[in-house]
């Protein structure tokens, strides 16, 4: 990527997400509808989580408490997103080392990073440009495959 589309990418991903942080609690939102999502398109793998399907349906605080986790450290990582990408891409591994003992399978990433622009795609409705689509594709993309490095040992 040349400095300049990484650039816009940055500043696509980051404008789209402030405007998702508008949201009121966006923090449950973004865990709700992400999970939704999942699930619809892989139930088989709840089973990962220690919540149950009605531990989310009742947004019980086990599972609202992982959200809010979840969805800060998408936040953490979309800020430190810039010049610098080393400080992000050390977390990311970290993160994935403790994915291996979850059980998170390379898979599981697609599927995340399905429901991932889906649930961007409902939230922004038609600021979900496609140039916005691409530009969290790409990011996602990073966020994934440095994960994954972490997860197998790399
Ligand atoms: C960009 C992608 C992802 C991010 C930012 C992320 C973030 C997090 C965070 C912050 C935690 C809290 C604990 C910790 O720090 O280790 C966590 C735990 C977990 N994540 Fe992820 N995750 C991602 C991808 C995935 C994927 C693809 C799966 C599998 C479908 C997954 C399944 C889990 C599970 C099972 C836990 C442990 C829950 C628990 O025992 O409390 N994550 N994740």
């Amino acid at each position: 990527m040349d400095c300049g589309s990484y650039f816009q990418t940055v500043s696509q991903v980051y404008e789209s997400w402030e405007i998702i942080k508008r949201i009121p609690k966006y923090e449950e939102i973004v865990g709700m509808a992400l999970f939704d999502r999942m699930f619809q398109i892989a139930p088989e793998d709840w089973s990962l989580f220690p919540w149950t399907r009605e531990d989310f349906k009742q947004k019980n605080p086990k599972f609202l408490a992982f959200a809010a986790k979840f969805v800060r450290m998408l936040d953490l990582a979309v800020h430190m997103l810039g010049p610098d990408m080393e400080v992000v891409e050390e977390q990311m591994y970290d993160l994935g080392r403790s994915h291996k003992n979850y059980g998170v399978l390379p898979r599981h990433f697609d599927l995340m990073g399905q429901s991932l622009l889906y649930t961007l795609q409902g939230l922004l409705g038609s600021k979900f440009t496609p140039n916005t689509q691409k530009a969290w594709k790409n990011v996602y993309g990073f966020w994934s495959s440095t994960m994954i490095q972490g997860a197998v040992g790399l």
